[in-house]
């Protein structure tokens, strides 16, 4: 797909048709042309009403208001309604009297998010016909905008849509394909592609190495070995360091404590974190981001096996504390324990864990929302504020000191599962921040992305299957800073 920018009116633009998203006031307004046909083919405009008008070459399409989300959804759902229609091109304005690059972004974000489409196992394959997008940057009074910063913008989208989407290619792929030393040989290879961007990966002999007791005992029955995957984007003149660590379960049978089938189903998408933190990497690279950023990723398989790992065993962590197993299924904050305690010793400014960690998390918050913890609330609040902007949902889950003793174990330091059946989202965070050191525990958010990283159902302009959360919310957060120290207009954002 291919996206150009023109600082001319709509009507001077050529295409085979044209998109309209309509706010339902605008209705009468004398910018939209075709306004007397609405009455005839009973359109009103309301959200998610649409009007195509063959002999125009133009489909009207009904949106709430024309905040971010809004315009995503809209222009997502108008490309549902022409998707099989032979047009090669198509015209879209920005709508706007305030903020013209922030609808720039959003318009580019619905299209791409919303046209993604995973059909690797399908015999038959269809494409979209549309090829290329045109924009004007006109908006409702017919004021042209500024070129080059509606240019900048949609430029950033397309880097950050193409992000998200290559995650969900990642979680989509099947656990036979997807193995960790297949998920090591994607990063390594895309990393040969990205500029400042360099990829390590250790196998088993490795995490002995490092003694990671935890990581290694999750991983033991697996015949696909783990990998400890360290991909690295460092520009010159960086000012800060960003440490992101996935929770990368190639898939995950409960172990020992197996699954029952029912759930055992979509449990291919328990690689959505180490999905996310990939996709960060290619993105800041390509925004050419002026901070250092890191991905750790864990990469195992929770199987069964006469080698298995299981309840009753105690294991010994990177950081030496024991940890007594009560379920073989509570095994992401396993792994994690051991990749976050590798992670600070990169010595981060921020420190972020991305993971499919609790299906309380999706209890708790419901299906669409990621859930946020740390013992930060302005490091939680300054993700939470970056997420709405990029259009996804998140909430934070406070820890407290009655949560934090249901983890006491008789035998070890810690146990891996809580006493009680409650707050199961908020006592998996608190178990991972066992394994922060006081010097981060301020710089440290977990995001717990269980719930929007994969469902089988589609929503806004997510398709079924995987929706690739927390990349768009991590990247959003990131350039977040850079206009922090920029003082950029927020206009230019
Ligand atoms: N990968 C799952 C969590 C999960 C559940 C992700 C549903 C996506 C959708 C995790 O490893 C797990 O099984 N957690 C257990 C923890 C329990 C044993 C304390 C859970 O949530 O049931
Ligand atoms: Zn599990
Ligand atoms: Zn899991």
């Amino acid at each position: 797909m291919n996206f150009e920018v023109f600082d001319k009116k709509l009507k001077e633009i050529e295409a085979d048709c044209e998109i309209v998203l309509i706010v339902n006031e605008n209705l009468t307004h004398r910018w939209i042309e075709g306004g007397n046909e609405f009455e005839k083919y009973g359109f009103s405009g309301k959200s998610e009403e649409s009007l195509f008008l063959p002999h125009k070459n133009i489909l009207y399409y009904g949106c709430k208001t024309f905040e971010s989300d809004e315009i995503r959804c809209s222009v997502s759902n108008a490309f549902k309604v022409l998707k099989k229609m032979k047009y090669n091109s198509v015209k879209i304005g920005l709508y706007t009297q305030k903020c013209p690059p922030i609808n720039a972004r959003a318009l580019v974000e619905g299209i791409i998010l919303g046209t993604y489409k995973f059909d690797k196992y399908k015999s038959k394959k269809s494409n979209l016909y549309i090829k290329n997008i045109k924009i004007s940057t006109e908006d409702y009074n017919g004021k042209i905008y500024n070129l080059d910063s509606t240019k900048k913008a949609v430029n950033e989208a397309v880097i950050i849509a193409d992000a998200t989407n290559d995650a969900k290619d990642i979680i989509n792929t099947t656990p036979f394909d997807m193995t960790p030393a297949k998920l090591a040989d994607y990063a390594k290879d895309m990393a040969k592609d990205l500029k400042n961007v360099e990829c390590f990966v250790g196998d088993e002999e490795f995490l002995n190495s490092e003694n990671m007791g935890a990581f290694l005992a999750v991983a033991r029955a697996s015949s696909n070995k783990p990998r400890l995957i360290h991909l690295s984007y460092k520009p010159k003149n960086s000012t800060k360091r960003f440490v992101f660590v996935g929770k990368g379960l190639t898939y995950d049978s409960g172990g020992l404590s197996l699954k029952p089938s029912e759930y055992m189903v979509t449990m291919k998408s328990d690689k959505s974190g180490a999905a996310a933190a990939i996709n960060i990497i290619k993105a800041a690279s390509r925004l050419e981001l002026p901070f250092e950023v890191h991905s750790i990723i864990g990469a195992a398989e929770n199987m069964i096996g006469g080698n298995a790992y299981k309840p009753d065993d105690v294991l010994k962590a990177r950081n030496k504390k024991t940890i007594e197993v009560r379920n073989t299924d509570a095994e992401g904050r396993l792994v994690l324990a051991d990749c976050l305690d590798y992670a600070q010793e990169l010595k981060p400014d921020y420190l972020v864990d991305l993971a499919t960690l609790t299906g309380a998390c999706v209890v708790a918050l419901g299906e669409y929302t990621v859930g946020i913890m740390g013992n930060s609330s302005t490091l939680k609040h300054s993700m939470i504020q970056s997420s709405l902007k990029s259009g996804e949902l998140s909430g934070s889950l406070p820890f407290n000191k009655y949560l934090k003793k249901l983890l006491k174990s008789d035998i070890a330091d810690i146990s891996n599962i809580s006493s009680s059946r409650y707050g199961g989202a908020i006592t998996a965070g608190i178990f991972l921040d066992n394994f922060i050191k006081d010097e981060y525990k301020d710089k440290w958010l977990h995001l717990d992305i269980a719930g929007p990283a994969y469902r089988e159902k589609e929503w806004g302009y997510n398709q079924s299957g995987a929706s690739g959360a927390g990349v768009r919310m991590c990247i959003y957060w990131l350039k977040d800073f850079v206009y922090k120290q920029s003082n950029v207009h927020d206009e230019d954002k």
